[in-house]
């Protein structure tokens, strides 16, 4: 049950309405102009309004802003007649949810009051998970709605306080750098180094002297002497990540130095006591590597003690809204701008697999960020393959044309991006010239 505030002029059609959404099973309150509205929104929080655009002692809009002022701002519909589109528009930039033409079937409203409920319940839900999280393992940006991650978490918690190794399955992109901090975070360690190797990214020789380090004069050029990452991370937490990766040699000296607790430096003649903890990292071809004789299978039980596998993002969409909303808010104080997701976005983002799972979604709601031309994101904001995904249910809240200059807006924004922001290199693949391109984004509002 929510509470909602109904505001409308006309007392048949305010009643009407109030009446119908009482038999939902909702707790309604009623205004007659914007004045009555207004007053009422300085005393009372609500979880939704809808109120007329066109009032005889005022304007809508009026009523729009005193509610987005509230700390615990509500949900907004506007009810307009058709040739008020374009100040619904206006409306919209200016933060309501949604509009409503009159007229139409009151199921359709409903279900955009639901939608925007949902939305609400969403956005608050996450604020208390965060506010959570934080709590347990100081931890803000990591989302756990689904079963399947609450799990993981509850696993998470349980090894944290002790010093198992554990090994991170998981497809690419789907969190296991995040849950390897989030153990580390949560376990007696946390106050010491996390110090991360990704031993696919650095060659064998280097990895060597990286992971044990080097007394001087081990090696040509060994000028100084420097400590390996097991020393470094002391106290603290190993993370080896794509283990899969590493090289056959080294893969001995890991096993020996894991089940000695000692490394010897490149060089030296005795060998250091080490106190870390080992997590590592895979995104899951560790099995065909052992069957294949590439990875031992020695060094893959002494690894995996706890294993814990991340699901990819597709078998636990309950993530997708929580996520999403995580990482417009992020892309949104980085941009020093407010922005909400449009109904139809989270449809989409909800429909749409992820093959490169939590990063690709992270990239793609950053990108809409940045697109948006108002306060909501809008469909057309996301990358064209995934809204494109086909419609379900009812009419969208916000069908929506593209103008020529929003098009082209976006494509140059998109290719600065793509040239990191270099101009030569981005006019030269628009096949425009650098004052046509320096002209287009100030007229634009990309530079000032
Ligand atoms: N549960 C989550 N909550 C919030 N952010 C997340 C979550 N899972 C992943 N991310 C974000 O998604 C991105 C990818 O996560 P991460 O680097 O941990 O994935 P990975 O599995 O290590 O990927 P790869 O295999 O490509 O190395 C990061 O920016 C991370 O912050
Ligand atoms: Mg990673």
């Amino acid at each position: 049950m929510a509470h909602l505030f109904v505001v409308d002029d006309e007392a048949s059609a305010r009643t009407t309405l109030a009446l119908l959404l009482r038999r939902r099973g909702h707790r309604v309150e009623e205004a007659d102009g914007v004045a009555s509205a207004t007053k009422r929104l300085a005393e009372q929080t609500f979880d939704l309004v809808v109120t007329d655009l066109r009032m005889p002692d005022g304007d809508g809009l009026d009523v729009l802003q005193a509610a987005r002022a509230q700390a615990d701002a509500p949900e907004v519909i506007l009810l307009t007649a058709y040739a008020e589109w374009k100040s619904a528009k206006e409306a919209i930039r200016l933060g309501a949810l949604d509009y409503f033409e009159k007229g139409q079937e009151p199921e359709e409203l409903f279900h955009r009051i639901d939608n925007a409920l949902a939305s609400r319940a969403l956005r608050r839900e996450n604020a208390n998970l965060k506010a959570q999280l934080r709590e347990r393992y100081g931890l803000p940006g990591l989302i756990a709605q689904s079963p399947a991650m609450q799990a993981v978490l509850d696993l998470v918690e349980r090894v944290a306080p002790t010093d198992a190794t554990v090994l991170i399955q998981g497809e690419s992109g789907t969190g296991k750098e995040v849950i390897a901090k989030a153990v580390h975070h949560a376990s007696p360690r946390a106050a010491r180094p996390f110090v991360a190797v990704n031993c696919g990214a650095v060659p064998e020789t280097l990895l060597e002297s990286e992971l044990f380090g080097y007394v001087r004069g081990a090696f040509t050029g060994a000028a100084g002497g420097k400590l390996g990452l097991f020393e470094e991370a002391g106290g603290g937490t190993l993370f080896l990540d794509e283990i899969a990766e590493m090289p056959a040699t080294l893969q001995v000296k890991l096993l020996r130095a894991l089940q000695s607790g000692e490394v010897r430096r490149l060089g030296a003649t005795q060998a250091a006591t080490i106190d870390v903890r080992v997590l590592a990292a895979t995104n899951g071809d560790l099995a065909r590597r052992i069957s294949q004789g590439s990875f031992r299978e020695d060094l893959f039980y002494r690894l995996n003690v706890i294993q814990v596998t991340l699901p990819p993002l597709r078998d636990r969409r309950e993530d997708i809204p929580a996520l999403a909303e995580h990482f417009l808010a992020r892309a949104a104080a980085k941009l020093g701008r407010t922005l909400r997701l449009s109904p139809p976005v989270l449809e989409r983002v909800l429909r749409y697999p992820w093959p490169g799972n939590v990063r690709e979604l992270e990239n793609a709601i950053e990108r809409a960020a940045i697109l948006s031309r108002s306060e909501t994101v809008e469909p057309d904001d996301l990358p064209p393959h995934v809204s494109a995904g086909l419609q379900l249910g009812p009419s969208p809240a916000l069908p929506r044309q593209v103008t020529l200059a929003e098009a082209e807006r976006a494509h140059i924004l998109t290719t600065l991006e793509r040239f990191g922001r270099n101009h030569s290199g981005a006019a030269e693949a628009l096949g425009i010239g650098r004052t046509t391109l320096w002209r287009k984004l100030k007229e634009y509002g990309i530079v000032r």
